[in-house]
């Protein structure tokens, strides 16, 4: 889909619809909408007096123009209280427009840029959350399928506005909001991608492909290379399956002047199927999309390289399946961590955990890292906790997890913060090795962060949980059904806020 920035006006132009904002309240009709409503005989207002039109959050009003204006329609986009504006809302709101337009198959849409100066949003902050919304609220996913390309995908978005001088903004706006949704839907590819289509080595093939496309240096650690640096407990996991497994690492250096280094960890089990200790038939499919925090490294990773903060961040995702087999890993197992630290494996289900253990351990020893953030779909507990709304935050480190919150809170990816007290700890107690690779029914969620935390030691970290939020069962604003992308906006986001507040200092 193009998107163009017009100087203009919007009713002179011949698309199969126009969008236009409308708020909840009394006030009225105000811009494009007075000459809308004149041009169709007062419908706008007629509508608004009987109550049919209240202009509510996700309020969408369609009106054949039936050749009394150039657009074909226009659609009236509901933006709620005027003081409750957020880009968020506009994102969302945007989306929900885009798609019931291509639901009536117009190829091209225009549409003013919705909620531009109002609730002190700027026109650069309206116009990306515009191109994030077309983008992310348009996703499809249809590669396995014949209809394949040939669907009727909207061909043009021009975003219009009447005054010359807020051009550039306006296009500065629509590049970063493609930047980041882009990559928030190449991660959606890569967790909606079947697993045999994404196995380990596919997964380091993509991350080979972004480094390459955006500038960022690739290595990838195989077998062999993870034994030297001693990652029993990722190998471990590795054992029953056929597809080698792979450790993607991807550098960007922005501050050559700085130490500073942020981690992106991301689980990349490809498959899940909780090995011999074997998950239930019903919906193990899902279980391809348990790489979706490495999926959101790889696509942050090539967002970051385009937008270029000052700051030195290094991505890395293990990756491998999780599967039985006559060489597979086994309940009662102890393995050796790159920490030293041995691990009792209780079940073999409970493998992101050891794959990350080995992940943290390198990204202080090796990368030395002085922030961490990962992101995995470690637990159902967090989900039965969280539901699909948001995402299970835990740390070591109060003030970095107000900066994830904080960058998730502002990108529509909401996470909430769940406790660390120190006696969480005594359910991973072990009677045969350091630690032990689950701590029973309570508290799932919990102690899975708590094993983390032993592995990320005295370096600022945070785990995000996304084992409710990396899927989702309906289109509901930009988020579309099936894989979200969460949490590639967090962690760009976050990039680019401690690069500033680096900047400040
Ligand atoms: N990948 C799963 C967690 C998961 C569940 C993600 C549902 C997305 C949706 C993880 O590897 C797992 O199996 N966790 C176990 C841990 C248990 C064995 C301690 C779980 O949550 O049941
Ligand atoms: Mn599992
Ligand atoms: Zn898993």
């Amino acid at each position: 889909m193009e998107i163009q920035v017009l100087t203009g006006n919007i009713s002179t132009l011949s698309v199969g619809a126009a969008l236009a904002e409308l708020y909840e309240g009394q006030d009225p009709l105000e811009g494009v909408l007075v000459a809308w409503d004149q041009a169709l005989g007062g419908a706008i207002s007629r509508l608004r007096a009987k109550g049919e039109i209240k202009g509510k959050p996700r309020e969408l009003t369609l009106i054949h123009t039936l050749g009394r204006l150039r657009p074909e329609r226009v659609l009236l986009v509901g933006l709620g209280k005027r003081e409750e504006l957020t880009p968020n809302r506009i994102r969302d709101a945007a989306a929900e427009a885009l798609r019931y337009a291509r639901r009536l198959e117009s190829e091209t849409v225009a549409t003013t840029i919705l909620g531009a100066g109002v609730a002190g949003i700027k026109h650069e902050q309206a116009a990306q959350a515009l191109a994030e919304g077309a983008i992310l609220g348009l996703y499809t996913f249809r590669r396995h399928q014949a209809r394949g390309e040939n669907s009727q995908d909207l061909e043009k978005l021009t975003l219009v506005d009447p005054r010359r001088k807020n051009r550039a903004e306006l296009g500065q706006g629509v590049t970063t909001g493609r930047i980041l949704a882009e990559a928030a839907n190449q991660a959606r590819d890569m967790v909606n991608e079947p697993a045999n289509y994404m196995t380990p080595t596919i997964l380091a093939q993509e991350a080979q492909k972004v480094a390459q496309a955006y500038g960022l240096e690739c290595q990838i650690l195989n077998r062999e290379q993870m034994e030297a640096v001693g990652m029993g407990a990722l190998l471990g996991v590795a054992q029953g399956s056929r597809q080698p497994p792979q450790f993607i690492i991807l550098r960007y250096r922005g501050d050559h002047k700085s130490s500073r280094l942020l981690a992106l960890v991301g689980k990349g089990i490809t498959f899940d199927s909780g090995g011999i200790s074997i998950k239930p038939a019903d919906g193990m499919g899902e279980m391809k999309g348990d790489m979706a925090g490495g999926a959101a490294v790889i696509s942050a990773m090539g967002a970051i390289a385009q937008l270029k903060p000052e700051l030195n961040i290094t991505g890395l995702v293990p990756a491998t399946e999780n599967l039985p087999g006559g060489n597979a890993y086994k309940p009662g197992d102890v393995l050796k961590s790159m920490s030293g630290k041995t691990i009792e494996v209780i079940s073999t289900d409970a493998e992101g955990r050891l794959i990350l253990a080995d992940a943290l351990c390198y990204a202080h020893m090796k990368e030395k890292a002085t922030l961490v953030v990962d992101a995995a779909t470690l637990t159902g507990a967090c989900q039965v906790a969280l539901g699909n709304i948001c995402s299970g935050a835990f740390t070591n480190n109060q003030s970095l997890v107000d900066k994830v919150l904080r960058a998730g809170q502002e990108t529509g990816e909401r996470a909430w913060q769940l406790p660390m007290f120190t006696e969480y700890k005594e359910q991973n107690k072990s009677d045969v090795a350091d630690i032990k690779n689950t701590g029973g029914r309570y508290a799932g969620a919990i102690t899975a962060a708590q094993f983390l935390a032993e592995f990320a030691q005295d370096t600022p970290w945070v785990h995000l949980d996304i084992a409710g939020t990396a899927r989702a069962e309906k289109d509901s604003g930009a988020t579309v059904k099936g894989a979200t992308g969460v949490p590639v906006l967090t962690f760009v986001n976050l990039a680019l806020a401690l690069a500033q507040e680096e900047e400040e200092a």
